[in-house]
């Protein structure tokens, strides 16, 4: 059974006292909700119960809210990463982020290829490639962004273009094993069209693409890995899409922008899964 992932992307937003603010209406709320999924589940069967696939919440703050978000979400069952890494452990790159500095804070996953850092800031395939593996390298979980543009979609190009940018992200990732049963990384698929925009793709535009992802996955990595690979979207998921979405087999998760920085909308996009 692959992991479920809500991840939330607060890209530049939030201040120290908004990042310590949402935390604290997010333990209230998800308290809130643990008391009323305990008393529905006392109803279900014990089988219920146990094959229900567990979620992961992670959240990708601003590399400066890193040490906040570490402190304050101690106590809760969060895990949290970088946006972008630098692919060297240490050295000469002004206002880059280390990797290892990120995972000795407690990060478990590293945001890699966001749409915006290709555009905004040049990212290539090849420098994502490599962040992809310093991330591995360091114990970091490389959840690695890929979509096409709206041009390319309708030019027919989307396959072509999320293939390309899927072999060479993982071009430079050793060779893993899924014998532990754990993902060696995280596929986001992220059409540009849709992220910020609220133009959704329809569950069946998601899962065409998500299903293809994960046919490529074992042509590339095999069978065992591309099983257990969570494959999440991206590109406005709001609460009110996030059911439909999630019905769909290949779908695992949602890396989710805008909705991510409101506690009730982010809590009701992960209880969907
Ligand atoms: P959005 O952003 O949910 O605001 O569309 C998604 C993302 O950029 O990861």
């Amino acid at each position: 059974m692959r992991t479920k992932i809500a991840a939330g992307n607060w890209k530049m937003f939030k201040t120290t006292r908004e990042a310590r603010d949402f935390f604290k209406e997010w333990e209230t709320l998800v308290a809130q909700a643990a008391v009323k999924e305990g008393a529905a589940l006392a109803k279900k069967s014990d089988e219920a119960v146990t094959t229900k696939p567990q979620t992961k919440t992670v959240f990708f703050p601003s590399t400066i809210l890193l040490g906040t978000v570490a402190e304050t979400t101690a106590d809760l069952n969060i895990e949290f990463g970088p946006q972008n890494i630098a692919w060297q452990k240490e050295g000469a790159f002004t206002g880059e982020t280390s990797a290892v500095t990120a995972k000795e804070m407690g990060a478990t996953y590293a945001l890699i290829g966001h749409s915006e850092r290709r555009s905004l800031f040049h990212e290539t395939d090849e420098v994502i490639a490599k962040k992809v593996a310093f991330a591995d390298s360091v114990g970091l979980i490389p959840m690695l962004c890929i979509g096409e543009t709206l041009a390319e979609r309708e030019s027919g190009h989307t396959e072509r273009v999320v293939s390309t940018q899927l072999r060479l992200g993982l071009s430079q990732l050793p060779a893993t094993t899924a014998a532990n049963g754990r993902a060696p990384f995280v596929i986001a698929y992220e059409p540009v069209w849709a992220i910020g925009t609220g133009k959704v793709a329809t569950p069946e535009q998601a899962e065409d693409v998500h299903t293809f992802l994960r046919s490529e996955l074992k042509e590339l990595r095999g069978a065992a890995v591309a099983d257990i690979v969570p494959i999440l979207y991206g590109g406005s998921v709001k609460p009110d899409n996030a059911v439909v979405l999630s019905q769909r087999k290949n779908i695992d998760g949602f890396l989710v922008g805008g909705a991510s920085l409101k506690p009730s909308d982010f809590l009701a996009i992960s209880s969907a899964l």
